[in-house]
């Protein structure tokens, strides 16, 4: 019983130091963000990024010259591009992404949610759609070329939930594409 519990309050305390490296890693960072000054989606992927304790300074000059500065690629273009430790993020990738970026350092040039996919952070809405978060190892690699570093799957999600031999009907053609 003693093992068990001294076990368990092992776990406990490896728990808490892994939320305050991460924490930490969101108070050491400041984050640059290059978007228009019009966009309503990128200042809630902003405020998203201030939740999850990061210090966010934008900049209204647009990102397209960033986003080829930063050597990503037009494939995998969205509304705004941001600048932390080094590293590019491209469109709405949600923090803790970013979070284990930061804390991983893999050698790469960032992370990229292309497009706009409803359901993203700052892209929330009455619909969810599943999406990628991708992982950009060279500069300019094409969207094929990229890694997936993790997936966001509401409908996995509910059918997990639900159990139900009732499929959600396929919803496609539907991601908001950039002009
Ligand atoms: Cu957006
Ligand atoms: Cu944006």
């Amino acid at each position: 019983m003693k093992i068990r519990v001294s076990t368990l309050l092992a776990g406990s305390i490896i728990a808490v130091s892994l939320l305050s490296v991460a924490s930490q890693a969101a108070a050491t960072a400041t984050v640059d963000v290059y978007k228009s000054p019009t966009c309503g989606c990128c200042d809630k992927w902003v405020d998203h990024m201030r939740e999850h304790g990061f210090t966010v300074k934008t900049h209204d000059v647009g990102n397209k010259e960033i986003r080829k500065k930063s050597g990503i690629s037009e494939s995998l273009g969205s509304c705004h591009t941001a600048l932390v430790n080094g590293y590019a993020i491209e469109g709405h990738v949600p923090a803790p992404d970013i979070l284990r970026l930061l804390k991983e350092k893999p050698k790469a040039v960032g992370l990229a949610v292309p497009d706009m996919p409803h359901g993203t952070p700052g892209m929330e809405g009455a619909r969810s759609d599943p999406y990628n978060v991708l992982l950009i190892k060279e500069r300019d690699e094409a969207r094929k070329d990229t890694t997936i570093y993790n997936r966001y799957d509401p409908y996995a999600k509910k059918a997990e939930q639900s159990q139900s031999a009732n499929p959600e009907p396929e919803k496609s053609g539907s991601v908001m594409r950039l002009k």
